[in-house]
């Protein structure tokens, strides 16, 4: 289903970068943040607000511990050491301080705080786990609904998108949401419950370096917004360059032969530099921007230093109500634990708009409609009444019958499988604004055997995605034993037709499991009658380890008629009453093709067949041949009649050409 160069160039470019990538706006992203939480306390109900609680712990142990070594070992015990007062006033503080006197008293002070900050090193190992199972159970379980959401659409979604582009939702979108979700959203809450603790604490102390502080957090706050509002596009810039990359590279590797053989290995660099520069320059800038302000910021707090020793000491010296030593000291912690945050929440804000970005491409897949199916008549095993008319059987009996229950409910017909089809008028386009097929009309007794040919392009195989339902049709009707194909479900449609094409698609298994593939239930004696009927039977022997040799996904280690012969027997392993072979010996060495077409000759027997091929001996006792030109049947007829007709295909014929497709 390769589009051709023409479209690919013509598309617009955001279809080609991965489907209509919008504009993440504020809105967007507290809805997909909306959404990304649902899912996770769908899953997580009681161990978020669990771990939440244990995060606002470890930020209170490490307040209450500031405020401790400040407050009461300076404060209280050393002032009253060097003969001054205690300068503790704040209530909570009063409550916490030991009733014993000077040495005894300190050193019960002491080992509170060793238990206060011991406390704070098991909530911030707990929550750390917590954190942990949650990002990655998270991320296992958005895994599992994209792939299965991603099986279950309909071939116009990958039509529209290059493969690699959706592999990097897996790898770059997935991973920089449990990333998010494991490491920057704890950071977060932690950050935030940490500035509230710590303003709480701040407040109690001294009201006045309360202010001092606040405002110099709200100047960082500000910096830190103008600056990530200039970053937030470069980040989402990175993201879809990466896509773009990584779309790029997969091509490229998947197309290796052609572009050696073209020579077209400067043009496949060139073309990659355009878009690793596009990649360089995001990222350049978007780390320019997030390395900035951490340093920036660590050093404006630690100006905050200065300001408050001068603040204080100015206070201080005009004997301002609460302000001490201890005071001070206190809040030179306390300011560094109130800036802190809004460091760390700013180096985390392009990560968060970063992951926003994914999350909106992980959910723009979840969400695209799936392959719709409303077909109801499915297949059963059936054996003959006594006027040959089948009904459900519930042992093997090998032949199978459509059950068609009534929509109004007045009962159910069988109908025997037979592979009859039919196609009326049938009208079609990849894009609804762009017909591929008009009119097409064509009838196929059971065991008939229907060729296409016709130049390039024509729709040969459009007619035949339309059998298997890959794309619905426009206009017109198909029936398959005379049943309407939208009545049936796919599953059961597909199970009556195998497909042979010319590019092969084999899976890493072993050579087995690749035969048995659209039929798992067969046994390996199945499997070896589908392998001798198909004519792969000896090589598969000749293989190191026969039947149980290992492929791998590029059928690496076999040649392109092997891989075809494989190809042929998972065909004739279904035993599927329909057979669609789409210039299935077009890219066969000379050598193997005899082979193979022994093989396809040997499963065409008995089943309704549509051969699209270039060999003139393969179309020529087909019993009807259809003639394609732009999307119509222009001649239709036996080899003879066609001859006899003199029109396009005995032009075909005796212009001297083998390719006939
Ligand atoms: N997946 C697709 N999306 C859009 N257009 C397609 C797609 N596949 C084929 N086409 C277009 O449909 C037309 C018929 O193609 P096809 O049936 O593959 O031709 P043939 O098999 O006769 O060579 C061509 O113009 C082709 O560009
Ligand atoms: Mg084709």
């Amino acid at each position: 289903m390769k589009r051709s160069w023409e479209e690919v160039t013509s598309m617009p470019s955001k279809m080609k970068r991965g489907g209509g990538r919008r504009r993440l706006t504020g809105k967007e992203a507290a809805r997909i943040l909306k959404r990304l939480l649902k899912t996770m306390f769908s899953l997580y109900p009681w161990q978020i607000p669990l771990a939440l609680i244990v995060m606002f712990i470890n930020s209170g142990a490490a307040v209450i511990g500031s405020l401790f070594t400040g407050q009461i070992v300076i404060g209280h015990y050393l002032s009253l050491a060097l003969g001054h007062q205690s300068e503790i006033t704040n209530p909570l503080l009063l409550a916490l301080l030991p009733k014993q006197d000077f040495p005894e008293g300190l050193t019960v002070a002491i080992l509170i705080m060793a238990g206060i900050y011991l406390v704070g090193i098991a909530s911030a190992y707990f929550y750390q786990i917590m954190t942990s199972i949650i990002g990655q159970g998270t991320q296992k379980k958005i895994r599992d609904e994209v792939f299965m959401h991603m099986e279950s659409l309909p071939l116009s979604y990958f039509d529209s998108r290059t493969h690699g582009d959706i592999m990097s939702i897996y790898t770059n979108d997935i991973d920089t949401l449990r990333e998010m979700i494991s490491r920057v959203m704890p950071m977060l809450i932690n950050s935030l419950v940490t500035m509230a603790v710590v303003l709480i604490g701040m407040l109690l102390s001294s009201w006045v370096l309360a202010l001092v502080v606040l405002g110099f957090g709200l100047i960082i706050l500000l910096i830190v917004f103008y600056v990530t509002s200039q970053s937030a596009k470069f980040f989402i810039g990175q993201q879809r360059a990466l896509g773009a990359t990584d779309g790029y590279i997969e091509e490229m590797i998947s197309g290796q032969k052609v572009i050696k053989v073209f020579n077209h290995e400067e043009a496949a660099k060139e073309g990659f530099d355009k878009l690793n520069d596009e990649l360089c320059y995001y990222t350049t800038k978007a780390q320019r921007f997030s390395m900035i302000l951490g340093p920036v910021v660590n050093n404006m707090s630690n100006l905050l230093y200065v300001v408050i020793g001068v603040v204080g000491a100015y206070g201080y010296a005009n004997a301002w109500p609460t302000i001490g030593v201890g005071i001070i000291v206190s809040f030179f912690g306390m300011g560094r634990s109130f800036t802190m945050p809004i460091m760390q929440i700013s180096n985390q804000i392009n990560m968060l708009t970063m992951a926003l970005a994914g999350a909106q491409r992980i959910f723009e897949l979840m969400d695209a409609t799936p392959e719709t199916d409303e077909g109801y008549v499915t297949l059963v095993m059936a054996k003959e009444d006594e006027s040959g008319r089948p009904i459900p059987s519930d042992s093997f009996t090998g032949k199978w019958a459509w059950k068609h229950p009534h929509t109004d409910g007045s009962g159910t017909d069988y109908v025997w499988m037979k592979g009859k089809v039919n196609l009326y008028d049938v009208d079609f386009g990849y894009r609804p604004d762009k017909l591929v097929l008009h009119d097409i009309t064509l009838y196929a007794k059971p065991g008939q055997k229907v060729a296409f040919v016709g130049p390039t392009g024509a729709g040969k195989t459009t007619v035949t995605n339309l059998l298997n339902r890959f794309y619905d049709i426009a206009d017109g009707k198909i029936r398959i034993d005379d049943i309407n194909v939208n009545k049936i479900k796919k599953h059961d449609l597909r199970r009556t037709m195998a497909v042979v094409l010319q590019e092969t698609n084999l899976f890493t298994a072993t050579v087995k499991d690749n035969i048995r593939y659209g039929n798992p239930e067969a046994t390996d004696e199945e499997v070896i009658q589908a392998a001798k009927l198909a004519n792969a039977h000896n090589f598969i022997e000749m293989l190191p380890q026969g039947y149980d040799t290992m492929l791998d996904g590029a059928g690496a280690g076999l040649s392109q008629g092997q891989r075809q012969l494989i190809s042929i027997a998972r065909a004739a392993c279904t035993n599927p009453p329909i057979l669609i072979l789409d210039e299935a010996t077009s890219s066969i060495d000379s050598r193997t093709e005899k082979l193979v077409q022994q093989g396809m000759d040997a499963i065409m027997k008995g089943r309704t067949v549509f051969v699209i091929a270039h060999r003139l001996s393969t179309v020529k006792n087909s019993d009807v041949i259809m003639v394609l030109e732009s999307g119509r049947i222009i001649e239709r007829g036996s080899h003879d009649e066609l001859i006899a007709a003199k029109g396009k295909y005995y032009q075909l014929y005796t212009g001297g050409k083998e390719d006939l497709a």
